[in-house]
């Protein structure tokens, strides 16, 4: 069937679509085990249950030749030393890639394969990052202000949070000495 064209409006400060179809919300109770400092976590969950990130999504066809656009907003904050981040996924479909383009604030893009290849890239407002096919992806806020971020990826791509659930990442992102520094995760596992 054809699809008629169509067009959004991105607010690059907030994240904000408009139209916009879904609004999917991630808390702290939501992303367990995930952050690398347990006793920061529960501590912290025993008080409150901080929002880490927020994305928007347009609802697209999740079929070949599609296109799925999404904006993720970050917030500010760490748990233990380690930064807020996203869960990270694969794709269920593992060959296909994905761009992120930085909107607002500052991070870091953490990326690895199954087999433990690790690369990272600085994402600024401007900043395009091409995900190769095979990378898993996180993003991670290391300022003091959201991080926004524009999304784009192939309709079928899908996603696995549960080899990153199950694996961690090779390294985390920690504040050290108030700038960021990538450490060896000890609980990475191949
Ligand atoms: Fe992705």
């Amino acid at each position: 069937m054809l699809m008629k064209p169509l067009q959004m409006h991105i607010n690059f400060k907030t994240g904000e679509f408009n139209p916009n179809d879904r609004t999917n919300i991630r808390k702290l109770s939501d992303m367990k085990g995930m952050f690398s400092d347990s006793r920061a976590e529960q501590q912290i969950l025993a008080k409150e249950d901080p929002i880490i990130y927020s994305f928007r999504e347009r609802v697209l066809p999740e079929e070949s030749g599609h296109l799925q656009l999404a904006v993720t907003s970050i917030n500010p904050g760490r748990i233990g030393q380690e930064y807020f981040m996203t869960k990270g996924h694969y794709h269920q479909r593992p060959d296909t890639s994905e761009v992120y383009l930085g909107l607002e604030g500052e991070g870091w893009l953490l990326m690895q394969t199954e087999k433990g290849d690790f690369a990272s890239l600085i994402i600024n407002p401007g900043v395009l990052a091409y995900i190769p096919a095979y990378w898993g992806h996180r993003m991670v806020n290391t300022g003091s202000t959201p991080f926004v971020f524009f999304a784009v990826y192939p309709g079928d791509a899908g996603h696995n949070y549960g080899d990153i659930e199950r694996t961690g990442f090779v390294r985390i992102l920690v504040e050290q000495d108030g700038r960021p520094s990538l450490l060896n995760n000890p609980r990475w596992k191949k």
